[in-house]
């Protein structure tokens, strides 16, 4: 294996996980008919996610690499997620943000790793593209830390009225 098998496989993880993401977002987005404003957030970031998975698909295929549908790691994993952000269960916004917000993290701590390795592999241009990636996933991450509180708030509201 060469370094550069190392990057087209490590490119391939990220596009599963990007892949499995817009199933769960898919999801997420009808579970928040109730609360448009984070509903209007989560089809924004379903929008950037599809691109994602298409950028990293470019990059791959740029260095001559094959998109593989073979879930490894955290492809497989954000595919349970969904199987956790559906039931009855009327804390779900509560849920799906925590898991959402784990997910983002995981994305910038696997762009942050790409980054870097196509930095040092001399490809600037799978790093920049990880690079806009990345700025948009932090963005997300952001949102989620700042409405976090507010949607706690509204689920406890919710138990106590019903
Ligand atoms: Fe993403
Ligand atoms: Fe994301």
């Amino acid at each position: 294996m060469t370094e550069k098998d190392l990057l087209i496989s490590w490119l391939n993880d990220a596009h599963g996980m990007e892949n499995a993401l817009i199933k769960v977002l898919d999801h997420q987005v009808k579970d928040a008919q109730d609360f448009p404003h984070v509903q209007a957030k989560l089809e924004q970031h379903l929008e950037q996610t599809r691109r994602h998975a298409e950028m990293v698909k470019g990059c791959i295929e740029t260095l001559g690499g094959k998109t593989s549908t073979i879930k490894t790691g955290m492809a497989t994993l954000f595919g349970q997620m969904q199987a956790i952000s559906t039931g009855p269960a009327k804390d779900e916004m509560v849920k799906n943000a925590l898991a959402d917000y784990a997910a983002e993290n995981f994305e910038i701590a696997s762009y942050t790793a790409l980054i870097r390795a196509a930095e040092d592999l001399n490809d600037q241009q799978t790093a920049a593209v990880c690079q806009q990636i990345r700025q948009e996933e932090e963005e997300m991450a952001r949102w989620l830390q700042q409405n976090l509180p507010t949607l706690v708030q509204q689920t406890l509201k919710a138990v106590t009225t019903r």
